[in-house]
C-alpha cells in the first residue's frame, strides 16, 4: 500500500512538516463551510492507500474534531487501505470520567465516534490520561513529547533544578522529565473550581532556593500553570520559572490573552497551531520527527515502543 498523508484545516503546516521529512507530499483537504454552519470535507483519490490523516483536535475543538470525523469517513468511501488518524492534539480527552452527575464522558463519545467513522489506527501525542486507550476499539499510538521537551530544557536548568506537577495528574509525566533530566519531582495538589479557575491545595516536596521547571500535558487558560507558580514563588522558589507543556492551547478568557506574570521562559510544541502570547517568552519545539517516525514505523509495520508515553 502506498502511504498518503492527508492533512485537514486544524494545522496544514504540521502536515506539511511531516510530509517533508517522510518526502510525501500531504494533500490538504478541501473543506467548505455552508451558511448555516456545517462543514463539507472532500478527500480523494486514495485507492487502497495506507492514509494518515493529520488534525489535531485544538481551538475550536467542534469544528475540528467534525472535520475529522468527515475526513475519516470520506476516505472510507475513497476505499482507502487503511486509515490512522493522527491526533496530535485530542481535544476532550479531559473529559474521561463523570465529575459530577448529570455529566457525559465526552472522551468516550468522541472515541466512538473516531472508531465508527472508519478510522482503523488512532496516533495520539501526550493525551491527557492514558486510560484514552481503553476508550477506543482500536489500536491506539500514544507518543510523547517529553524527550523532546526535556532536551530543549537542558539548557534552562541548573544544579538546583526541581520539576514541579503542577496537579496530581501531572505527576507519571513530571517523573518522566525528572528522570531524562536527573531531578527531582514536587507535586502540587491542586482544585477545579471551573475552566477556568483551579486554587492549591498543598506543595509535596521542597522549592525553598531551588530553580522550578513547571512541567504539564497542556496549558488551556494559564489558570494552572499560574496557581502552580504562585504557590512555588510563596514557598522560596527562585522567581526564574520556566514552563514546559506538549500542548499549547494559550486559549483567550474574556478577550484577553493568557498572562504568566512569573515564568521567564515558556516551552511548548507544535501539536496545535498556537498564537505566541506576548507576555512570555515562548519557545516552540516541533514534533514534526516524531509524528514523522511513528508513522514511518506504522507504514512499514515497526515498533513504536521507544516513542511512546510512560503509562
Ligand atoms: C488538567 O488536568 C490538565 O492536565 C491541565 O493541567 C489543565 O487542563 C490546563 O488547563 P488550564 O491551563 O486552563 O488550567
Amino acid at each position: 500500500m502506498t502511504l498518503s498523508l492527508l492533512s485537514g484545516s486544524a494545522h496544514p503546516q504540521l502536515g506539511q512538516a511531516i510530509g517533508e521529512i517522510l518526502g510525501v507530499m500531504p494533500t490538504v483537504c478541501e473543506v467548505e463551510r455552508f451558511p448555516d454552519g456545517e462543514l463539507q470535507v472532500k478527500a480523494g483519490p486514495l485507492h487502497d492507500g495506507d492514509v494518515y490523516i493529520v488534525q489535531p483536535i485544538g481551538p475550536p475543538v467542534n469544528d475540528h474534531m467534525v472535520e475529522l470525523l468527515l475526513l475519516i469517513d470520506a476516505c472510507r468511501r475513497e476505499s482507502a487501505g487503511r486509515i490512522t488518524a493522527v491526533i496530535p492534539y485530542l481535544g476532550y480527552a479531559r473529559q474521561d470520567r463523570r465529575t459530577a452527575s448529570g455529566q457525559s464522558v465526552a472522551a468516550q463519545v468522541f472515541a466512538r465516534a473516531i472508531t465508527s467513522s472508519g478510522a482503523d489506527r488512532v496516533i495520539v501525542v501526550d493525551p491527557h490520561t492514558p486510560a484514552v486507550e481503553s476508550l477506543f476499539d482500536v489500536p491506539v499510538e500514544m507518543l510523547t513529547a517529553v524527550p523532546v521537551l526535556a532536551r530543549a530544557l537542558e539548557k534552562h536548568i541548573g544544579e538546583d533544578t526541581v520539576i514541579v506537577a503542577p496537579d496530581l495528574g501531572a505527576v507519571k509525566l513530571a517523573e518522566h522529565y525528572g528522570s531524562f533530566l536527573g531531578k527531582t519531582v514536587v507535586i502540587v495538589r491542586k482544585t477545579r473550581h471551573s475552566g477556568s479557575e483551579v486554587s492549591v491545595d498543598e506543595v509535596v516536596g521542597d522549592v525553598a532556593g531551588r530553580t522550578v521547571v513547571i512541567v504539564d500535558d497542556m496549558i488551556s487558560t494559564g489558570a494552572t500553570i499560574r496557581a502552580a507558580a504562585s504557590a512555588v514563588l510563596e514557598r522560596g522558589a527562585l522567581p526564574d520559572l520556566v514552563v514546559a507543556a506538549t500542548h499549547g492551547l494559550l486559549v483567550r478568557t474574556n478577550s484577553e490573552d493568557p498572562v504568566f506574570p512569573k515564568v521567564q521562559r515558556m516551552l511548548i510544541t507544535d501539536s496545535v497551531a498556537a498564537k505566541p502570547t506576548p507576555e512570555v517568552p515562548l519557545e516552540v519545539v516541533s514534533i514534526a520527527p516524531l509524528l514523522a517516525d511513528g508513522i514511518d514505523r506504522l507504514h512499514n509495520r515497526r515498533l513504536l515502543v521507544d516513542l511512546a508515553m510512560r503509562r
